[in-house]
């Protein structure tokens, strides 16, 4: 587990303290796929799902901050902005980390093809023209 709820994280805003739970819950979800042996679109989804609700929970912090009149409305709101350029930055390098994959998999598949069209061909036709003796 990557992060446990506990009473350091309590607003003591019931609809804030379940949707910051259900946030710190899908983050030890994805925590827990990382390193498995999971497609990186999966992967992909479920951060572009979380982020998604993420972006819905600031929205609804920064209404209430808005009706609240809260005076630290722009910091908090500046936070949340660098959260959403942390998940920005993390499926930009998910996209890097899955173009490298693709073009090392299409050299990997090159080479492959090229041993069985041309070494495996060459043994293949030399054994047929000298069988082995045993
Ligand atoms: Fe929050
Ligand atoms: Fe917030």
């Amino acid at each position: 587990m990557l992060i446990e709820w506990d009473a350091s994280f309590e607003t003591g805003d019931q609809k804030n303290d379940d949707e910051h739970k259900y946030i710190i819950c899908r983050l030890n979800e994805i925590w827990a796929q990382i390193g498995h042996d999971n497609d990186h679109d999966d992967m992909e989804k479920w951060i572009l799902e979380y982020c998604n609700y993420y972006i819905r929970h600031f929205h609804s912090e920064e209404d209430l901050m808005v009706r609240a009149k809260y005076p630290d409305y722009q910091v908090h709101k500046l936070r949340h902005l660098a959260i959403i350029e942390c998940f920005d930055s993390i499926l930009i390098r998910l996209d890097v980390v899955k173009s490298i994959l693709r073009d090392e998999v299409r050299g990997l598949v090159l080479t492959i093809s090229d041993h069985m069209k041309n070494e495996d061909r060459r043994l293949a036709r030399f054994v047929r023209e000298h069988p082995p003796t045993r």
